[in-house]
């Protein structure tokens, strides 16, 4: 996949033509009303710029996980109304994402109006990536443009399948996600960092063994690091750990060593005697962790150390809290090194990028993602492209 081979939609011309945009109007949605709207936020300024020069602006999603088949509780209506909202206009809504009903929406559209599409995942074909339903979607566009970076981890006909049947551009918030993985990826400013969380050391070995060769510190934080403090014969007390990856945990400090990447875990460590909000909690050094407590966040030694390292850094990747941020005082240790991290960044000494559903949590709980240098809106999709893998979504892109 040859990344600079990328069409971009903004140097193409669309008047007049109509422009069938996937993206993810996958947010999350209580009551009927969106209660985060970023993803939608961050895909507006691209469609309004559709809309600018002239185009039909055909937006098609998919939205949570229904059976493939149509259900109330899964409609796109409340989130393209929330769209609406951001825009300032509402979008025209068509009740199928494919067939008769779509096509009438879609042809009723003047240059610069915007419809949006019901669920793509009320049709089987969208997951299987279909190649008729593939084409009942490209029958709707002139064009087509990738703009859900998250999604793109997914082979699916709105992904990919469409790609093969029109004209294919990436979109300005596709761009946007794939640039700020890739300056701190490919060519970033060195010495660089990585915070890798989490609860489990399983669920992040193909990240971690990726990211080796990639960074000078591996910053190991979260229910993971017992796994790895394990790993080094340290008693855990009761904490969560995966006694059964201990073994991967030493190839993984392995495999650094021999590169030169240093592996960095707690000094010392906040325990509780139970994972519950307002525990009795106390630091302790990692090696005197109480029998018949849990480890829940890192102490204040540990985030002065990780301080310090993200200081004599230049860039910064981040996936994964700390600790159990989301009960206090647990998420302390992640709170501060996301504020120490934001501060470096504005003052212009730490390009900081950071993905992955828990951590936007995270940072949001510190208050400090508009201080990163580019926080994604993508979870798994992100984690995949950690894991260097080829996403399908941004191949179909780079075919050239
Ligand atoms: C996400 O929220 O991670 C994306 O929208 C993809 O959703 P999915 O995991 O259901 O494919
Ligand atoms: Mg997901």
């Amino acid at each position: 996949m040859n990344l600079d081979r990328l069409k971009r939609i903004d140097t193409a011309d669309v008047n007049g033509k109509r422009v069938l945009v996937r993206a993810d109007l996958n947010v999350p949605v209580a009551g009927g009303k969106v209660t985060d709207a970023t993803r939608l936020e961050r895909l507006v300024p691209g469609i309004r710029d559709l809309a600018a020069r002239g185009a039909k602006v055909v937006v098609m999603s998919h939205f949570g996980r229904p059976k493939g088949g149509p259900d109330p509780e899964f409609s796109l209506k409340p989130v393209a109304d929330a769209l609406g909202r951001l825009l300032g206009k509402a979008p025209a809504f068509a009740p199928d994402c494919i067939g008769g009903a779509a096509a009438k929406v879609v042809a009723a559209l003047r240059p610069g109006d915007v419809a949006v599409l019901e669920n793509l995942r009320f049709h089987k074909g969208e997951e299987k990536n279909d190649p008729d339903f593939a084409k009942a979607l490209a029958a709707l566009g002139d064009l087509f443009v990738g703009d859900a970076f998250s999604s793109a981890h997914r082979a699916h006909a709105s992904t990919e399948g469409v790609t093969h049947l029109l004209p294919s551009y990436a979109g300005p918030l596709m761009i946007e996600e794939i640039d700020a993985l890739r300056r701190a990826l490919e060519k970033p400013e060195r010495p660089t960092a990585a915070v890798i969380g989490g609860a489990k050391v399983s669920t992040k070995i193909p990240v971690l063994k990726n990211l080796i060769p990639k960074v000078d510190k591996l910053i190991v934080g979260g229910g993971m690091a017992n796994t790895f403090l394990l790993a080094q014969g340290v008693s855990i007390g009761k904490s969560l750990a995966e006694p059964d990856f201990a073994e991967t945990a030493r190839e993984i400090m392995h495999a650094a060593k021999a590169r030169s990447c240093e592996v960095i875990l707690p000094h010392d460590v906040v325990v509780a005697k139970a994972f519950a909000a307002g525990a009795a909690s106390a630091v302790h050094p990692v090696l005197e962790t109480p029998a018949d407590g849990m480890i829940l966040d890192v102490g204040p030694k540990t985030v002065a150390h990780l301080k310090g390292i993200l200081e004599s850094c230049r860039t910064l990747l981040w996936n994964g809290p700390l600790g159990a941020f989301e009960i206090a005082p647990f998420g302390e240790g992640t709170f501060a090194l996301a504020r120490a991290a934001a501060a470096l960044t504005k003052a212009g000494r730490l390009v900081s990028v950071a993905g992955g559903g828990d951590t936007v949590a995270a940072l949001n709980g510190a208050g400090v993602t508009a201080d990163f240098t580019y926080v994604s809106t993508a979870g798994g999709a992100f984690l995949e492209w950690l894991e260097g893998r080829e996403l399908p979504g941004v191949a179909a892109l780079a075919r050239g």
